[in-house]
């Protein structure tokens, strides 16, 4: 029988690739949107479009409805709309989990990210990882979906080496293995299906940020000019920014250099090539900066 998902954060990144992979994969796909004009962005694959806003939890139940499985992909990245981490990457998924449980839903899955449970002092880590202490002691089905690095992540970089430099954390060698979104739908989708309950992935190519960085001005044919920042002043820094700077600065910008400073692998799945995503983003990066 045909299974009916409720995917939030549908309109991200990674819920794109998710919402094309569920329906390729034989579910229905119910959209959870946040705006009128997002409609056209899930119209591809969702057999339905919900309009609802999750951080509001009186506004679910009807949302969530007869659904199989909820799936949330819901996460402050770059948006910049005053919400904090504990609003959304926290409280508005568990606005959904209370509606799920409500509506007597038997599965619910949320995507964290690697390594996550180990940096519970970072303020976007924290929210999710609090998240994922209440899903799994829900009365619910849980399959908590963990990450490494987005291709789309890297489009900062590429950004860095157009203006000619580029800077990394200490020398540069902390290793990764970042995923393309749509081999991390594919990972989903399959762990959605298996009696799995905590599911760390990466991509399928080892790098280091350095080979990375010099990836970048090779593909935008520029000379190369790496800065490294002192590995124990970041650190510093990484501490001190939280008491300087409000939350929608320090978030990102903590998670980020620490991400550069350690190392960040997880079994390896997918086989789409991050030098691939680099060079056919740069491609249509300049010809947006031509336009
Ligand atoms: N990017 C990575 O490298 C990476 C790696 C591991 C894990 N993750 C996690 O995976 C999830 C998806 O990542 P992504 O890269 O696809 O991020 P994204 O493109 O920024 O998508 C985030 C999604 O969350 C929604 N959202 C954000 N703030 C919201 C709010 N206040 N109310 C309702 N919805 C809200 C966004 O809706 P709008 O489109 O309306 O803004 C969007 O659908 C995030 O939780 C992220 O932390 C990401």
């Amino acid at each position: 029988m045909t299974q009916t998902i409720l995917l939030a954060g549908a309109t991200g990144h990674l819920g794109q690739a998710l919402g094309q992979a569920l329906s390729d994969a034989g579910y229905r796909v119910r959209a959870l949107v946040r705006r009128e004009a997002q409609r056209a962005i899930v119209a591809p694959w969702a057999a339905q479009a919900v309009m609802a806003q999750a951080t509001e939890r009186g506004q679910l139940d009807d949302v969530v409805g007869d659904a199989d499985i909820v799936l949330s992909a819901i996460g402050i990245t770059l948006q910049n709309d005053g919400a904090t981490y504990d609003a959304v990457d926290y409280a508005a998924n568990r606005n959904l989990l209370d509606a799920a449980l409500t509506e007597g839903v038997g599965h619910f899955a949320y995507v964290a990210s690697l390594g996550g449970e180990r940096m519970r002092d970072l303020p976007m880590t924290a929210a999710k990882e609090k998240f994922v202490d209440v899903l799994n002691a829900a009365p619910i089905r849980a399959t908590v979906l963990r990450p490494n690095a987005l291709f789309h992540d890297f489009e900062a970089l590429l950004a860095q080496a157009m203006t000619g430099r580029i800077a990394l954390v200490g020398d540069g060698l902390a290793r990764l293995n970042p995923i393309s979104e749509r081999d991390a739908a594919a990972r989903i989708v399959a762990a959605l299906a298996a009696p799995e309950r905590d599911v760390p992935f990466g991509g399928p190519e080892e790098w280091t940020w350095r080979e990375i960085a010099e990836t970048c001005f090779r593909i935008l044919n520029k000379p190369e000019n790496i800065v490294t920042l002192d590995r124990e002043k970041i650190a510093a820094t990484v501490e001190m920014l939280p008491q300087l700077t409000p939350e929608t600065v320090h978030g990102a910008l903590t998670f980020h250099l620490t991400m550069m400073g350690q190392d960040s692998l997880g079994p390896r799945c997918g086989a789409d090539r991050l030098a691939d995503w680099l060079a056919a983003r740069a491609a249509a990066m300049k010809l947006e900066a031509a336009a």
